[in-house]
C-alpha cells in the first residue's frame, strides 16, 4: 500500500505543476479529491487488508490527502501571484486610445457657411417641404400645367389623389417652392429669406446628382432693383470664395423672374483670363432675377408697390467650385479617402 500511496501522490504533484490557470485547476479538483480519485480508491481497498495493517494504511492515506490539499493550495497561490504580476504590467497613467471622431460632411459645412454669410445681410433661414404641391413648385411661379418650361426641372411625381386647388404632389425639383410660401408666411414686406433644402431631379452625371441641395434667396421690399441683387451676390462670393471673386450677370429666362439672369463667379484659378477648368474665365453659380409681378401677386403682395429679387444656386456645385471637386457625385459615394480631406 505504501508504494501505491506514494505513486498517487507523485502523479498528482506532477499534474499540479503543469497547471497554468484557474480553469484547469478547477477541472483537476474532482480527479484528485472525488469518488474515483486514486486516494479514494485506495481508501476502499483498506477493508481487503489483514486487520493488523488497516490502521496504519488509514493513517498513511489521511496524511497523503492532507499533503495533496497543501499542494492544491500552493498551486492556487502560484496562479493568483501570476495574475497580480500581469496586472502590474498595465500602466494606468499611459494615454488611452482615442476614439475616432468624424466631422461634418462637406455639404453640411458649406450650408453652415452660406447661412452665416447671408445672416450678416439680415437674411433669415426658413425651410419648406421637400414634398410639395404642384401649385408651389410650378403653378404659383408662373408655370401653368403643360407649360414646356417645366420640362427642365425633370421632376419626380408622387402617386396619389391631386388636391383640387393645389394639384398633385412632387419631390421639390428646386427651392423656389419656398417663394410664395414665404410670402404667405410673412404676409407683408420686408422679406429676407434664405431657404436651403434638398431637391430632386431625374439627372445624373459629373455635375448632376438625383438628390442635391439648393439655397434660395428671396428679398422683397420697396425700391429693390438690380444693383441690390448684384451687390448681394458680390458680398456672398467674396466672403465664400475669397476677395476678388466677383460675379457677373448673363441674360437668361425663367418664368418666375423678369429680367432673369445666370450668375457667374470669376474663376479662382485664372482670375478671369480663361483656363482649362473654366474655359471662359467664369464659372456658373445658378439662376436669379427680379421677381415676376405675377409671383408677387400670387403671394398676396402689391406688385405696384413692392419689388424684389430671387436666386437659387446649387450647394454641391458651389462647394465643388471652391475646393475643386471635379465630379460632384464624389460627395455622395461615402468614400472616406475623399471625405477625410475636408
Ligand atoms: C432653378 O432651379 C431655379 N429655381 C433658380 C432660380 C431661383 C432662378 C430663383 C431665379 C430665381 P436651375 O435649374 O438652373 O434653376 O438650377 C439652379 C442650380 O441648381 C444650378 O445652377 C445648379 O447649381 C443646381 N442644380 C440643378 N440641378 C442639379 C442637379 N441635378 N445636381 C446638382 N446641382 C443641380
Amino acid at each position: 500500500m505504501d508504494t501505491e500511496i506514494q505513486k498517487a501522490l507523485d502523479q498528482a504533484r506532477q499534474q499540479l505543476e503543469k497547471i497554468e490557470n484557474q480553469t484547469e485547476l478547477n477541472g483537476l479538483y474532482v480527479s484528485l479529491f472525488g469518488k474515483n480519485s486514486a486516494l479514494s480508491k485506495l481508501t476502499k481497498q483498506i477493508s481487503t487488508l489483514p486487520k493488523a495493517q488497516r490502521p496504519k494504511a488509514g493513517q498513511q492515506i489521511n496524511l497523503a490527502k492532507k499533503e495533496l490539499e497543501k499542494l492544491f493550495e500552493q498551486t492556487k497561490s502560484r496562479l493568483s501571484a501570476r495574475r497580480t504580476e500581469f496586472k502590474s504590467y498595465i500602466d494606468v497613467t499611459a494615454p488611452g486610445k482615442k476614439a475616432q471622431i468624424g466631422h461634418l460632411h462637406l455639404v453640411s459645412q458649406a450650408i453652415e457657411e452660406i447661412v452665416e454669410i447671408f445672416a450678416k445681410l439680415g437674411f433669415n433661414l426658413q425651410s419648406y417641404p421637400e414634398i410639395d404641391w404642384d401649385f408651389y413648385a410650378f403653378e404659383s411661379l408662373n408655370m401653368p400645367a403643360d407649360h414646356p418650361a417645366r420640362d427642365e426641372w425633370e421632376t419626380f411625381f408622387i402617386k396619389g389623389k391631386p388636391n383640387p386647388k393645389l394639384g398633385s404632389q412632387v419631390l421639390t425639383p428646386h427651392t423656389s417652392n419656398g417663394q410664395v410660401r414665404e410670402m404667405e408666411r410673412v404676409k407683408k414686406p420686408p422679406v429676407r429669406m434664405i431657404n436651403i433644402a434638398r431637391c430632386y431631379r431625374r439627372q445624373i452625371d459629373i455635375s448632376h446628382t438625383p438628390m442635391f441641395h439648393q439655397f434660395e434667396g428671396l428679398l422683397i421690399d420697396r425700391d429693390i432693383s438690380i444693383p441690390d441683387l448684384k451687390g448681394t451676390f458680390d458680398f456672398f462670393t467674396t466672403n465664400f470664395f475669397g476677395p476678388q471673386r466677383v460675379t457677373r450677370l448673363r441674360p437668361f429666362h425663367f418664368r418666375f423672374t423678369e429680367p432673369s439672369f445666370e450668375v457667374d463667379v470669376i474663376c479662382g484659378v485664372c482670375q478671369g483670363r480663361g483656363c482649362r477648368s473654366c474655359k471662359s474665365g467664369w464659372m456658373e453659380l445658378g439662376g436669379a432675377g427680379m421677381i415676376h409681378p405675377k409671383v408677387l401677386r400670387n403671394g398676396g403682395f402689391d406688385a405696384g408697390k413692392y419689388s424684389g429679387f430671387a436666386f437659387g444656386w446649387g450647394v454641391e456645385r458651389t462647394i465643388a467650385m471652391k475646393v475643386n471637386v471635379p465630379d460632384i457625385r464624389l460627395l455622395y459615394q461615402n468614400d472616406l479617402r475623399f471625405l477625410e480631406q475636408f
